[in-house]
């Protein structure tokens, strides 16, 4: 959830590549952050309260510089977000720094007994421990004593420590939480993902669990937990650093939502097949026999994409003939697992790092399932957990609230329903007609998304409302629950996603002339039933938007306001529905001065339970 940056070269100062790396990392948490530099002379610490912008005004105001050092942007879990709680922690004798990523659930019993033995402590976080163990730890290197530390920790961690007397290194350790190495040349760079470091170097090293890495301007090396050398390979990021720049556009959620035809069309591309109607998905590796085997499929995960997840169930039970259930991995994971190999469990993931799915993923190996992933973030924890997967390509997502992730995640169930439906029940030519639709996605995500200056017009209707209802059927109620995600998320108004005809049993209490009602209603087979919703709202004073689709007709006069986006097949739909209502949310929140890409309280990767 926090952001970690480190940097050790010696040729240039340390703080400019830290305030970059964190600017970058923001996205991950903004309550407070820090750096801590070595400049020869011994360690320099700044932290603070607020974003790292007030660490960056801070850091011109009295600047510190440093040949190598560590920095921090933080999530609060132990301790409010104060200038104290802040990240780098130092011991008691100011001469080891340390930033950390995780939960240390020994925290308490560690300070009862460093307390014991005379250590003081100055936060209330658990990572502050971390610094106190090092200072009491044994050894005569930096490596040594954070050896001899990690033995008495429990819990996760990804952490950089950095030593007053070592002027050089760094040393970095991952236990459930992630970290990578950036390799420079007589440089490197250390980081909690590879946005923090890509403008300076595309390539990095995936630190495995239980590993500890030491890095000096001469080379790193990495380390098990008995100090032998192992040996880790080099991947290479494929992203560009415009990536993961705002290019123009306010608001990187704004971005991601105009970047959904390419981001589609990257997930399917290379992988539709149209002379055998079917997909290629070779990432998955699934044998002939591995299929022949799969009886359900489970799917787990949390968020928005337990939203594409629930989308997942209609378009696979529809094309694969599979029954399939949706789990909230932070639910699952706690259940008996009465899975086996005849399950297939696919866990859905943008980051690849969410810790709830991450366990859910454990607990349905450990059963004996067969698990892919389904994920964006190339070399994540999840992806490199699962033998194999289908990698989103949608490129890095920054905005908090999750966009372009969705409308990949369900591209990738598309293309997974079909590759399972052709081996199954599916017939070539029903096989052949689907990919000639598929293909034609991108284009109609694009004139969905010319509906922006209506939706944009709307939101100027809508922004003062307090409380919203989307409702949607079928493979569009998941849609409205992400309708309302999206909503709440960002502009902090009360919003409940709810299947349209089960409204009746209690939410209409609520309707009235000041509840806007948000149907997702394009064509299909329960479009009708859908109108019949709209008219239970309209008896009742409700004010109508209808996410349609062109060729609908009027809707019976019944919506207040419409949206139209192009038709397609109906399992296709909810990548088309889904983009007026991210825009909405997203012009609702602009209009009432919310932080769009840094919400209040959320984070963009959750990886602790
Ligand atoms: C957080 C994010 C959501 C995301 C969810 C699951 O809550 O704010 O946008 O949907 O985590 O994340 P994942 O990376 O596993 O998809």
């Amino acid at each position: 959830m926090c952001g970690i940056v480190g940097y050790v070269g010696g040729q240039r100062d340390a703080t400019p590549v830290l305030l970059e790396g964190l600017r970058r990392l923001e996205y991950r948490g903004y309550d407070s952050a820090g750096i801590a530099v070595q400049n020869g002379r011994g360690l320099t610490t700044r932290k603070l309260a607020g974003r790292v912008q007030a660490l960056a005004d801070s850091l011109e105001a009295l600047p510190v510089h440093g040949e190598s050092g560590i920095a921090h942007t933080r999530w609060a879990t132990h301790g409010a977000p104060n200038d104290r709680n802040a990240h780098p922690h130092l011991d008691c004798t100011g001469r080891f720094a340390v930033v950390h990523n995780g939960i240390i659930e020994n925290a308490d019993a560690l300070r009862t007994l460093l307390e014991r033995s005379g250590h003081r402590f100055t936060t209330e976080t658990d990572s502050e421990v971390l610094a106190h163990l090092v200072e009491e730890a044994p050894g005569t290197t930096l490596e040594a004593k954070v050896l001899a530390s990690l033995a008495h920790v429990q819990g996760t961690y990804g952490l950089v420590v950095i030593s007053a007397q070592e002027r050089h290194k760094l040393v970095v350790a991952r236990r459930g939480s992630p970290v990578l190495l950036g390799i420079g040349d007589g440089e490197y760079l250390v980081a909690s993902d590879a946005s923090a470091i890509l403008g300076h170097t595309r390539s990095v090293v995936y630190l495995n669990d239980g590993d500890v890495a030491v890095l000096t301007p001469d080379g790193y090396h990495v380390l098990d937990a008995e100090a032998r050398v192992q040996v880790r390979a080099v991947d290479r990021i494929d992203w560009d650093v415009e990536a993961i720049e705002l290019g123009g556009y306010p608001h990187f959620m704004l971005k991601e939502i105009c970047e959904q035809p390419e981001t589609v069309c990257s997930t399917l591309r290379g992988r539709l097949l149209s002379a055998d109607g079917t997909a290629r998905l070779n990432g998955l590796h699934l044998t002939a026999e591995d299929r022949a085997a799969i009886r359900r499929i489970t799917i787990v995960a949390c968020g928005t994409s337990w939203h594409a997840g629930l989308v997942g169930r209609e378009i696979l039970e529809e094309l694969a003939g599979i029954p399939v259930q949706v789990e909230y991995a932070s639910e699952y994971r706690y259940r008996p697992q009465l899975e086996g190999p005849a399950t297939l469990t696919l866990a859905i993931s943008q980051s690849g790092e969410t810790a709830d799915t991450l366990e859910a993923i454990r607990a349905a190996q450990a059963a004996g399932s067969c698990v892919r992933g389904i994920v964006n973030v190339v070399g994540s924890t999840i992806a490199r957990q699962c033998p194999g997967g289908i990698y989103l390509h949608a490129g890095p997502e920054i905005g908090v609230a999750s966009t372009k992730a969705f409308t990949s995640q369900i591209a990738a169930l598309v293309l997974l329903g079909l590759y399972l439906g052709r081996h199954g029940k599916l017939s070539r030519a029903a096989g052949q007609d689907l990919v000639t639709r598929i293909a034609a996605l991108p284009d109609l995500v694009r004139c969905a998304l010319a509906l922006e200056p209506q939706v944009r017009a709307l939101a100027q209707e809508l922004s003062g409302a307090q409380n919203f209802l989307y409702l949607g059927r079928g493979v569009n109620f998941p849609v409205a629950l992400e309708g309302a995600l999206k909503l709440k998320e960002i502009s902090y108004i009360h919003a409940e996603g709810y299947p349209a005809a089960e409204m009746k049993h209690g939410p209409i209490a609520l309707v009235d002339e000041r509840m806007p009602v948000v149907f997702v209603a394009p064509g299909g087979h329960v479009y009708e039933k859908v109108l019949s919703n709209m008219q239970e709202v309209k008896a009742r004073g409700g004010r109508i938007i209808a996410i349609t689709s062109e060729g609908n007709g009027d809707l019976h006069g019944l919506a207040d306001y419409q949206l139209r986006v192009p038709s397609c097949p109906e399992i296709l739909s909810p990548i088309l529905t889904v983009i007026p209502l991210q825009l909405l949310a997203y012009h609702i929140a602009v209009l009432r001065g919310c932080d769009v890409d840094r919400p209040r309280n959320l984070a963009k990767s959750v990886t602790v339970e």
